[in-house]
């Protein structure tokens, strides 16, 4: 039997790293799940935790807002197994303290949105029959959504291409550089822009791969892995601890979408919060929370 092959980005830490865990522990010795990190000391600290937990993840070196790095994890993976069984595309960052608008919403985009696309664009070519790609977006989507304009909300709702949404990201980048992005009707959040972003990205990937004869029973969807106690969120932790989950909490959405069965064909290119579809560009959901 070939060994299922399983890339989980940015996963040193947090949900990432319980992703990894979850992995590991699913797959056992019928698995190579590879831990990446853009940092080696950090991922392989990450990995020797694992390991004296009994694991056995692999590492590789992986930076989302580098191409070439992609590329690299990309040919080593097809040399040494031939393709891909499961991407998630976990990686991201939020900004602490209050830096410029402009330079958090170059950021934002670039890493958590351009980072997924690029990583989907890299891998797809290498995905095997059955493989699942999975994006840790966030809830925040459609809270930015909800405040901005209804044209805006219109032009997410009608994005057609890939194209179409890094437009829209690109649009609201410029808007922070002057400094009128709000009264342009956007949200004053580059990490909720951006988070949306994801989520149209996937809307548009889903329909594509569906189109795409070369692959057979290949899921795009993203997710929100909910209100998780980590490096991210550290900072917030005094006033909401009670309501934040564990990282391993925060890891089963991911990792239900990474290992939908075979044949599924209901979920592909949505959003998902506890293991629900949110579609939140139909209608109301209604009230929105993490948790
Ligand atoms: N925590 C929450 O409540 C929550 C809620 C909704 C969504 N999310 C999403 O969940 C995902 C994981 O976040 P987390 O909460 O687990 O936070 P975290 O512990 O800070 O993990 C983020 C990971 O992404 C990595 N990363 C950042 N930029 C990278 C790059 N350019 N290349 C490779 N790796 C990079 C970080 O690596 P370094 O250690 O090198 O910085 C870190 O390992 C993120 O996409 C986040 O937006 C989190």
């Amino acid at each position: 039997m070939s060994l299922k092959v399983a890339v989980v980005t940015g996963s040193n830490s947090g949900v990432g790293l319980a992703i990894v865990r979850a992995f590991c522990k699913h797959f056992g010795e019928n698995g190579a799940v590879y831990l990446t990190a853009r940092n080696e000391e950090r991922g392989m600290q990450a990995v020797e935790g694992l390991k004296k937990e009994g694991l056995n993840p692999r590492f590789h070196l992986l930076d989302v807002d580098d191409v070439s790095s992609m590329e690299k994890l990309r040919d080593d993976i097809k040399t040494e197994h031939g393709g891909l069984d499961i991407l998630v595309n976990n990686a991201g960052i939020a900004y602490k303290g209050n830096p410029p608008m402009s330079e958090q919403a170059a950021g934002s985009v670039k890493t958590n949105y351009h980072g997924v696309r690029l990583m989907t664009d890299t891998f797809l070519p290498i995905i095997r029959d059955g493989g699942r790609i999975t994006h840790v977006a966030s809830m925040v989507a459609p809270m930015t959504y909800n405040k901005m304009s209804k044209e805006l909300q219109q032009r997410f709702k009608q994005v057609s291409s890939v194209q179409d949404v890094t437009n829209l990201m690109n649009e609201f980048i410029e808007a922070t550089k002057t400094g009128d992005h709000v009264k342009k009707g956007w949200a004053d959040w580059a990490y909720g822009t951006s988070k949306l972003g994801v989520v149209a990205l996937t809307k548009i990937q889903g329909e594509n791969i569906i189109k795409d004869s070369s692959k057979k029973d290949v899921l795009i969807n993203c997710c929100c892995p909910g209100y998780v106690a980590t490096g991210m969120t550290a900072h917030h932790k005094g006033d909401h601890s009670k309501t934040m989950i564990t990282p391993d909490q925060g890891a089963d959405t991911p990792v239900y979408l990474s290992l939908l069965p075979a044949g599924t064909t209901n979920i592909q290119g949505k959003l998902l919060s506890k293991r629900q579809v949110k579609d939140f560009f139909a209608g109301d959901i209604g009230p929105i929370t993490f948790n």
